[in-house]
């Protein structure tokens, strides 16, 4: 048991009869109450219960409990908030704050998890549920990267966390706000000073036609309908499988005409081509090395990467446990030829 609680049973206890007696109200609180109550985790790991929980069972009930909003592979659905990747973004105009990226212990993680999800049905999750999707987040990160890798409360203290060293103690003395003398409440600074823009600052999302940022109306053209495409040289209903799987890969990557780049390049020609061609997109520095090997994406080194991602390329930055079914591969495979 922590401190904390400890601290606040004693007052309990201490206020409880003063307040039966004044007030006939209160009691103290029971010790299964605070054991109940008592559910944080250090970052030393005090606090864990027993259990355990690998990768690919974390991974099976992420899918089913958290997919949802965090995205399969941690990545954020819309706006809900993103898990994994980041890397190398905090001192950027644009941070992603991650587990992987930000959080300085793995402790968290579990104590996060335990006590507040899956967002609106918190604390329904067993011991060993939480293991494995801690176990399963911190792969997402790479913090682990074995898909065996199992967690429990023995080896939990070995994780360390990639920005650990990113947190300094704060060694201010502890001094009250007020006894720093008395605040000011009124005309307090001779002269105020624009010091940043909500635009500069990116808070504001990027509109490239209005670089200022000025209030502009905007009249929304109607899209012309699209002209029916000529009938691909592609087996058609393998493409149309292959659409379907290609949902798995759209939260990051995006084919055809006027695709961007997101976490992953644009696949437009990919199929045939050599590796690592996607103008403007940092890739990997194992992807760059193989692609300086001469890799050349054919089927079948599609097929071996979209197998296992991390087997194929160790080091790759593509966070995706790759796809089980063969014949997902092969449709995949179909779907990315047809984009020119
Ligand atoms: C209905 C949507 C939803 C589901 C389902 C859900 N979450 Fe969340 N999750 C959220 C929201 C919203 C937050 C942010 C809450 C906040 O900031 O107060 C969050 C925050 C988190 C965070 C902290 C992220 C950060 O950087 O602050 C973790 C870790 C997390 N969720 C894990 C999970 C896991 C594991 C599951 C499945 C057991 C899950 N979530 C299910 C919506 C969801
Ligand atoms: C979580 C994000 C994510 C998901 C999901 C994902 N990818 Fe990727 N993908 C990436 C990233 C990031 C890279 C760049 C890898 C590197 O630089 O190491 C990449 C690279 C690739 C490449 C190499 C491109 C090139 O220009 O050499 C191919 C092909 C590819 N992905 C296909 C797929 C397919 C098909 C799927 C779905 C079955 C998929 N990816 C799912 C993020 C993702």
């Amino acid at each position: 048991m922590s401190r904390f609680p400890e601290f606040l049973a004693v007052a309990l206890l201490a206020a409880g009869p003063a307040f039966a007696g004044d007030f006939g109200l209160g009691r103290p609180a029971t010790e299964a109450e605070v054991a109940a109550w008592d559910i944080d985790v250090r970052p030393d790991g005090e606090g864990l219960p027993e259990g355990s929980g690998s990768v690919a069972e974390g991974e099976e009930i992420f899918v089913e409990q958290c997919a949802v909003c965090h995205g399969d592979f941690g990545e954020g659905v819309d706006r809900w908030p993103v898990l994994a990747g980041g890397d190398g973004t905090l001192a950027s105009d644009n941070p992603v704050k991650t587990v992987g990226s930000y959080w300085p212990y793995a402790s968290t993680v579990y104590d996060y998890v335990h006590r507040a999800m899956p967002f609106g049905n918190a604390q329904s999750l067993s011991p060993d549920e939480v293991y494995a999707l801690t176990a399963y987040i911190l792969y997402l990160n790479y913090v682990v990267e074995d898909e065996e890798f199992v967690l429990s409360n023995e080896n939990f203290g070995d994780i360390e966390m990639p920005n650990v060293g990113g947190f300094i103690f704060d060694e201010r003395p502890d001094t009250p706000y007020l006894a720093q003398g008395a605040p000011c409440m009124s005309d307090c600074k001779d002269e105020v000073k624009i010091t940043a823009r909500a635009m500069v600052l990116d808070v504001t999302p990027d509109d490239e036609t209005n670089p200022g940022g000025e209030l502009v109306v905007v009249e929304t053209p109607v899209e012309p309908e699209p002209e029916p495409e000529a009938a691909p040289a592609h087996d058609p209903e393998l493409v149309a499988e292959g659409e379907t799987v290609f949902r798995k890969c759209s939260a990051c990557h995006m084919v055809g005409e006027g695709a961007k780049h997101r976490v992953g390049p644009t696949l437009n020609g990919v199929v045939g081509s050599p590796a690592g061609q996607a103008d403007g997109f940092k890739y990997s520095g194992a992807l760059t090395s193989m692609a300086e090997g001469g890799l050349v994406w054919d089927e079948e080194a599609l097929a071996a990467f979209l197998r296992k991602p991390r087997e194929f390329m160790k080091g790759t930055k593509m966070a995706f446990a790759g796809l089980k079914d063969e014949a997902d591969i092969a449709a995949v495979i179909a779907y990315l030829a047809a984009q020119e």
